[in-house]
């Protein structure tokens, strides 16, 4: 069983602040920094570190050829991302004092697939391998329709949560990754604690994982429901968090482990992320959540 995540790369360029720049304001920041991120990239670093064998399929311009080195490093497969005219994907960042993040995205390359692009990967995987997906890509509805008809399992995590899901069919996913704002995007519930039920009274059939920030996360399916605290650390960057705790999550799905066990893993994974400054450079080892 093989994981295939059609995603995007992203170069982030990361500004420390005192707060995030309100409108009218010009402020200096202290400090800047260049890390590969994308929440597509973040996932399958996330997912490799935690041991998963993992298909990155995504589009790069020429400024975005450290991924392919980087993906390398990690383990990552790259037969399936392939350079094209034009910018890669790239982001701004503010990181305030307390470690939160302001994310301005700028799709470039990350939104030029094309159908014909989507069917040459997806003839390669088959029934039983997971495909997951993010919103930083364009055709995401025709890619889970594809691989629907292949047999594959979706995973969606539906960030950002905008226009591109609206032609989302997502009866056909297997299982929701997602965060509170996010959960409340996506069934119009304000109470926290009912998102998973709402979520599941209309797709019975899938599996739910809401993170909740300070409040930890929850799974949820027809049978049973499991709760998962955070991990107290100092925060320092919470950028890429969510991205590490999906990585992990579904490499332990994968495995077939417990949820409570996965859940618990996936939460000390996103906790070392947070105590780390950058997207992908933040999310640790196998071996580094073992000892944590
Ligand atoms: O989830 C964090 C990621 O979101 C960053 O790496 C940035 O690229 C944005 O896509």
């Amino acid at each position: 069983m093989k994981v295939l995540n059609f995603g995007s790369l992203n170069v982030d360029y990361v500004y420390q602040v005192d707060h995030m720049v309100q409108p009218g304001e010009t402020q200096a920041s202290s400090g800047m920094e260049i890390f590969l991120g994308g929440k597509g990239f973040n996932q399958s670093v996330a997912l490799a570190q935690a041991g998963a064998e993992v298909f990155h399929a995504g589009l790069i311009g020429s400024d975005g050829q450290a991924f392919l080195g980087a993906c390398g490093e990690y383990g990552i497969h790259t037969e399936y991302i392939r350079t094209i005219e034009g910018r890669s994907g790239h982001t701004i960042i503010q990181v305030d004092k307390s470690g939160q993040n302001c994310i301005l995205l700028y799709g470039g390359s990350n939104r030029a697939l094309t159908k014909e692009f989507i069917d040459e990967v997806l003839q390669n995987f088959d029934a039983g391998d997971f495909l997951l997906l993010q919103n930083e890509v364009n055709l995401l509805d025709y890619i889970m329709d594809r691989a629907w008809e292949r047999g594959m399992k979706i995973v969606l995590n539906p960030s950002p949560f905008d226009d591109g899901l609206k032609p989302c069919d997502f009866s056909k996913v297997y299982c929701f990754l997602l965060n509170e704002i996010e959960g409340m995007q996506l069934t119009g519930e304000t109470d926290l604690k009912k998102i998973p039920d709402r979520i599941l009274e209309k797709y019975p059939d899938a599996k739910v994982v809401l993170t909740l920030g300070g409040e930890g996360s929850v799974y949820a399916d027809q049978n049973t429901t499991v709760r998962q605290d955070i991990f107290k650390v100092d925060v320092v960057d919470t950028t890429a968090a969510g991205d590490t705790f999906t990585g992990y999550f579904i490499a332990g799905l994968m495995e077939g482990r417990p949820v409570e066990e996965i859940l618990r893993i996936a939460a000390k994974a996103s906790a070392i992320a947070v105590s780390r400054k950058g997207a992908s450079p933040s999310i640790p080892s196998r071996e580094e959540v073992i000892k944590f």
